[in-house]
């Protein structure tokens, strides 16, 4: 460290795994965006196969702002994030993620923000004017709506990119929160601002690029552990956060299967009369198909997602399927109870006459199908191993 260095204003952390090409890129952009701002660079790499130490090394031993910190431990974003903070010297730190993704050039501005004493954290953000997704594909695109959504509408956070792994906060917000984050997974801005409820934030535009090198790490893992974030967030601790997973891919199945309802009724799927039972016939194939292409769909992403640390491979996955198949059925059985009884008793007639009754019942049963097909589910097909 070079004795006469001004003390760095600003601490820009950045979390690196098999980023050799991008780093030697990102750190003079970072420096050409602070200009004369006293700051320090702080790469957080988790020993990558790759190398990228080495090259941080590299660079350090020319640049007396960076501090490069090898991880062997505690792997992972987020973790590696929390590591660089507690290394940063600065009254303000920034998160920037090495693989040119984040334009460093928006930095000034965030800063100018934090220094003007209206906000304690500035998100980069693709949602606020002047941002943008760049090239993404259609399918990340909806993922991460669909993800930032669900934040918006569960959380109330205060910004329009909670997914965002690019923003800059005071030494004030880090410290008063830092004890308080679960530092799984990717999404440690989103920790920040739904721990600590009283932090000031504001939105900063700017327009995510391309990868050129190296790839992204972002699996539906990641995904799996932002939503469970949301739900822990939202929820407590009390709360098992994977029945708030279990119960988006309930609603998730509902929708589907009034869809494929409509659209087999539409292709005129026939009425089968069995001559079997007066009461069952004809029986609606497009009503069946239906149950069964969803009950389906929900068993294979309730395997791949939510249930995922439990999932079943290769040709158990297939009695997980049977099973599932019956545990559906009882839930079924425990809905048209529920909803008969309800109907029965004439529960709510006289309150708020029939129509509006029989929904009311009809939800009733679903909710406490939810339930009991949940308990079921977990005790019998998703049970926890112990190994
Ligand atoms: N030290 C460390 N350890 N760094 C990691 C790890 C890890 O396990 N995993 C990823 N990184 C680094 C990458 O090297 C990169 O600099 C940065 O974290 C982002 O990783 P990507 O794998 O490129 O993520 P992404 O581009 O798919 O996701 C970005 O956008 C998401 C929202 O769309 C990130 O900014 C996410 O934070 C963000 O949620
Ligand atoms: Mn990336």
């Amino acid at each position: 460290m070079n004795a006469s260095a001004p003390a760095p204003i600003v601490s820009v952390i950045t979390p690196t795994f098999n980023e050799v090409e991008n780093l030697p890129v990102l750190v003079p952009r970072i420096h050409a965006a602070l200009g004369d701002t006293p700051h320090e660079i702080v790469i957080a790499d988790d020993n990558s196969p790759d190398r990228t130490w080495a090259v941080a090394e590299e660079i350090a031993a020319g640049d007396d702002s960076v501090v490069v910190l090898r991880r062997f431990h505690d792997h992972g974003l987020s973790a590696a994030v929390l590591d660089g903070m507690s290394a940063a010297r600065a009254p303000y730190l920034a998160v920037i993620d090495a693989d040119l993704q984040h334009d460093p050039s928006v930095l000034g501005e965030m800063l100018a923000r934090l220094r003007a004493g209206d906000a304690d954290v500035v998100v980069g953000s693709r949602e606020a004017d002047g941002g943008g997704y760049g090239e993404w594909s259609a399918r990340r695109r909806f993922v991460s709506w669909v993800a930032a959504g669900i934040a918006r509408l569960f959380l109330r956070v205060p910004t329009g990119d909670p997914m965002s792994g690019y923003f800059m906060l005071t030494r004030g917000a880090y410290e008063s929160t830092a004890a308080e984050i679960n530092p799984l997974g990717f999404k440690i801005l989103l920790e920040f601002i739904g721990r600590n409820r009283a932090l000031r934030v504001q939105d900063v535009g700017y327009t995510f690029a391309n990868r050129v090198h190296g790839e992204t790490k972002l699996k539906p893992s990641v995904i799996r552990s932002y939503l469970l974030a949301v739900a822990e967030l939202r929820l407590g601790r009390q709360i098992n956060p994977v029945f708030f997973l279990y119960v988006l891919v309930g609603i998730l199945g509902v929708a589907v299967n009034s869809v494929l309802f409509t659209l087999f009724e539409a292709l005129g799927f026939p009425r089968i009369d069995t001559g079997l039972n007066e009461a069952l016939d004809p029986i609606y194939s497009s009503f069946v198909a239906s149950v069964v292409l969803t009950t389906l769909l929900l068993f294979v992403i309730n395997n791949e997602f939510t249930f995922w640390e439990q999932r079943y491979r290769g040709w158990r996955t297939i009695g997980a399927l049977l099973l599932y198949g019956v545990m559906t059925g009882v839930g079924t059985l425990v809905h048209v109870a529920v909803f008969s009884w309800l109907q029965e008793t004439g529960f709510l007639f006289n309150l708020i006459g029939d129509d509006a009754a029989r929904v009311v019942h009809n939800l009733v049963g679903a909710m406490v199908a939810l339930v009991v097909n949940w308990y079921l589910n977990t005790t019998f097909v998703w049970r926890r191993r112990l190994v």
